[in-house]
This record gives structure tokens, sequence and C-alpha cells, in this order.
């Protein structure tokens, strides 16, 4: 099973090639813009693996990334897009341009890559899709519009392309996780507090989470489950799930991404 791995250098990434690489006759692409960090992930695997460092968001990335696959692999069984990053700013302060570079990573650069490598995926059929998402793709809270626009798109988008991709046998599924400690994404102020530390959860179980969406044949998978409530709360008790998400860390969520110095300040 050949699988590529966006943001493959950290967190979500990470955890997801180190328990593809324990899948049988697993050989892995990891895609990610630290170089350094991708061969030492790489070389420490139990299983054959490339990389390629790359900024997803350039115009040249996808095209660089099919070639390598063309070079060194000539198959696609499973595609992980799970790049992404939070730049944390209410719409008074972030304005047009906070929303351009989170979508311009979240999902252009998902789109972008994925349009790409479909012929391959089919080529290669039965084959899956893996997109991570969020459960801020199915509520938003104050301070994190851009990112949830990004994630909402995202779904939205995933889920026409599940059922338009059925027939071509490449299953696509959807990866919803809530609060999950990563470099990105550290939850040091959930994780602080006893009250809300059993909200945040491990990069090992986003990872099962991922291969329930895509060999698994998911086509959606929240992580932690019962994140799941959450959404459907929002649909049945949209003015309660408002007032609880009012009152919500959004706020004072750090977050940041690690090869991106100029992020180090973002909240
Ligand atoms: N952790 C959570 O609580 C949580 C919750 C919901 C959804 N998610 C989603 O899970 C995914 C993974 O996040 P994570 O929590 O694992 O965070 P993370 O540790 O910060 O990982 C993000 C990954 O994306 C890569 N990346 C960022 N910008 C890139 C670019 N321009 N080009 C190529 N690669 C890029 C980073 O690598 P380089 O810096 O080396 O490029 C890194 O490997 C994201 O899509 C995130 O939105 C996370």
């Amino acid at each position: 099973m050949v699988a590529l791995i966006t943001g493959a250098s950290s967190g979500i990434g990470e955890a997801t090639a180190e328990r593809l690489a324990r899948e049988p006759d697993a050989e892995l692409v990891l895609v990610a813009r630290r170089e350094d960090r991708l061969k030492k992930i790489a070389s420490d695997l139990p299983c054959p693996a490339t990389w390629l460092a790359v900024d997803l968001t350039g115009t040249e990335a996808p095209g660089r990334v099919l070639a390598h696959l063309q070079e060194h692999h000539d198959r696609l069984d499973l595609l992980v897009n799970n790049a992404g990053a939070a730049w944390r700013a209410e719409f008074g302060e972030g304005g047009w341009e906070n929303v351009r570079r989170t979508m311009e990573l979240n999902f252009d650069a998902t789109v972008r890559l994925t349009e790409v490598l479909l012929p391959l995926l089919r080529s290669s059929a039965p084959s899956s899709i893996v997109n991570v998402a969020s459960t801020a793709g199915r509520v938003a809270r104050g301070g994190s519009g851009a990112y949830s626009a990004s994630k909402f798109a995202l779904i939205g988008w995933t889920d026409a392309l599940h059922l338009e991709e059925a027939p071509n046998r490449v299953h696509v599924g959807t990866v919803l996780p809530g609060f999950i400690e990563t470099e990105g994404f550290p939850a040091a102020e959930l994780k602080a507090k006893l009250a809300t530390r059993w909200l945040v959860s491990t990069p090992d179980k986003a990872a099962e989470a991922v291969l329930d969406a895509g060999p698994g044949g998911q086509a959606e998978r929240y992580v932690p489950r019962p994140y799941r409530l959450v959404a459907i709360l929002r649909i049945l008790l949209p003015g309660l799930t408002r007032r609880v998400l009012g009152g919500g860390s959004a706020r004072v969520m750090t977050t940041k991404t690690g090869a991106d110095a100029a992020d180090a300040d973002r909240r």
C-alpha cells in the first residue's frame, strides 16, 4: 500500500505515518515543509518511506508531489490530506487577509493536490482519500471564523467527492478531530485545568481515525467519538449551542505552526 501523508512532520500527520507504517506492505510518502523532520521520521519508520519538502500553498506544489510519486512509487493507494493550521483572530482584526491565508492552506491546497493526484488514485483503485477537517467544521466559535470557514468548506467539498468517486472505487472519508494535543494545537489552556483536561485527546487516536476513514471505508469519523454530539446539538439545539460556545475558549486558545517563524506569536 502506497500512502501519501501531508503535514507528516508533526502532530496527527506524524502519528498517522507511524500507524500506517505497521500495515502490511506499507510504503509511505511524507510531505511537509521541514525536510530535517521528514528525513528523521522516514528513517525511523519500520517500512520504506520517501519524503518531499514542499510548501503546499505554492503554485508548483501539486506537480512536484505527482512527479515525486511517479519517480519513486508509481501508484497511490491512500492520500491523507492533513496539512493545516489555524491563525486565531476575530474578523474585525484579521479581516479578509486572515481568511485568505487560512483557506489557501486548509482548503485550496487540499483541492489542488487532490485534483492532480486523482487520476493516479483512480488507476490504483480500490484506493482512498482522507481529508482531515475538524469539529470546527461543524460548529464555529468567536476568534476562529477563518478556520471554521475553511473546515466547513472542506467538509462540504469532501461529502460531494465521496459520492462522485464511489463509482471509480476511490473511497473519500473525512476525519473530524476535536482537541488533539499537537505542536500546532497545544491545547495548553484546556490541559491546565482539571475540569477541561479530559477534552484533549492524542495524535495516536487521530491516526486510528484516519485508518477508519480511509482503508476502513467510513465516510466520516469524529475523534474523540463523543465530539459527534457537538455537531448534533448544533442542529437540534442551535440557541443553546451558541450560548455554550459563546463562553468558550477560542479567543484564548494559542496555535502555531512549526516551519513558519512569522507565526510564532499568532493566536
Ligand atoms: N490538533 C487539533 O486539535 C486539531 C483539531 C482539529 C483539526 N485538526 C487538523 O489536523 C491537521 C493536522 O494538525 P496538527 O494538529 O497535527 O498540527 P501540527 O502539528 O501543527 O501539524 C500541521 C502539519 O501541517 C504542515 N504544514 C503546515 N503548513 C504547511 C504548508 N504550507 N505546506 C506543507 N505542509 C504544511 C506542518 O509541517 P511544516 O511546518 O513542516 O510544513 C505540519 O506537519 C490540520 O489540518 C488541523 O487543522 C487538528
